[in-house]
């Protein structure tokens, strides 16, 4: 007996040491720097690269949706330029996360970053100061066509002044930021233009780097890793306060999957009728602007996919 509580005792101490040590160890590895190459990216003042920069950002790549502060399901931005301020609360088990101002304001916002410091922060996951920036934005594999067109309609946009709070994490973020998180790169060569054409090969480019289907239709982990069949359907989505939670359904042509019977028309269709569900998290609001071709690129893609069976749940 004496013998079990000394053992007791000495496996506490150890635990309490262990426990203090991981602490310290990730209270210092908060502010973790990181090296990433900066990418040859100039904006441009050519007044079609900004228009196609406008499109990626308000449509294809829906920057605002996660940017303006607005409810943008109410607003036709298609016709406004709502400015992006920045400063959205994303509450997550692990802390809150603001999206930061990207307007071209000098204190706050991209006003005081170089074209290459928002190319690098988009494409290798680093911020200008050097930590990491969390993954909500996994555009690695854009085109440096694409890249040039969004940031070169960024920096045309009216500086607004508006500083967005502090991200705080508790102590769980604390050790997942520590241990875990790093930041995110491309894989592979980054592209210099994809061409543009309503094939498959453009649609997965739009699906997988762009407009980011994948990651909310895979199913993934909490760590954010893919774990599901690609395009199989997502994990409940439970973010909307009190509303019954959506599950992004499998999008592979098996009988199983929602689109499968759906011709061309009626996808664009779809697309074009916007959000239908008020509380849907998917930015269709955004993704309703995308082009026919656009739209039809997708559909080819979606349908060269794996059939996969839909999960059951319950
Ligand atoms: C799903 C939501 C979401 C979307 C979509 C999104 N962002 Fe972000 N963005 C964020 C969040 C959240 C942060 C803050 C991340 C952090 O604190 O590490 C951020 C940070 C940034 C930063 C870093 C700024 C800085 O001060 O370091 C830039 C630049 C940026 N976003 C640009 C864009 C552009 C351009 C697009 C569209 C091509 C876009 N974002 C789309 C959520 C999003
Ligand atoms: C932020 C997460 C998210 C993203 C990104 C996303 N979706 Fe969805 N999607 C959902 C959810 C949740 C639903 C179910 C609720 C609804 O229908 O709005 C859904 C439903 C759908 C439906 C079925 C609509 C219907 O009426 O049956 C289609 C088709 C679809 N998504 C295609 C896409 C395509 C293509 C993309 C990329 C351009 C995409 N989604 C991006 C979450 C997302």
């Amino acid at each position: 007996m004496k013998r079990f509580k000394k053992i007791l005792k000495w496996t506490g101490i150890t635990l309490v040491v262990i426990i203090a040590g991981v602490s310290i160890i990730a209270a210092t590895r908060q502010n973790t720097k990181y090296e990433a190459p900066y990418p040859d990216i100039k904006a441009s003042t050519d007044t079609a690269i900004i228009a196609k920069g406008r499109h990626l950002v308000l449509n294809v790549a829906h920057c605002v949706g996660c940017h303006s502060p607005a409810n943008v399901d109410s607003i036709d931005f298609n016709k406004e330029d709502l400015p992006l301020t920045g400063g959205r609360l994303f509450d997550l088990p692990v802390g809150k996360i603001y999206s930061r101002n990207i307007t071209p304001d000098k204190e706050t916002g991209i006003g005081r970053y170089t074209d290459a410091e928002i190319a690098r922060a988009l494409y290798y996951g680093v911020h200008p100061d050097g930590t990491v920036v969390y993954d909500f934005m996994p555009f690695h594999n854009i085109s440096k066509e694409d890249m040039t067109a969004i940031i070169s309609y960024l920096r045309v946009q009216k500086p607004v002044k508006n500083k967005v709070p502090e991200n705080t994490l508790n102590l769980v973020g604390n050790l997942v930021k520590a241990y875990m998180i790093k930041p995110v790169g491309p894989n592979g060569e980054i592209p210099a233009a994809v061409k543009k054409d309503t094939t498959a090969v453009y649609g997965k480019y739009l699906a997988m780097s762009v407009a980011e289907c994948n990651g909310c239709h895979t199913e993934r982990n909490l760590a954010g890793e893919f774990t599901g069949e690609p395009f199989g359907g997502g994990a409940p989505m439970d973010e909307n306060n009190g509303f019954p939670a959506l599950t992004p359904p499998n999008l592979t042509p098996d009988p199983t999957g929602r689109i499968y019977g759906w011709t061309q028309e009626m996808f664009i269709n779809r697309f074009r009728q916007g959000k239908l569900i008020p509380y849907s998290p998917m930015h269709w609001s955004s993704f309703k602007h995308m082009t026919d071709d656009e739209l039809k690129a997708i559909y080819n893609f979606l349908h060269t996919l794996k059939p996969v069976k839909t999960k059951e749940r319950k």
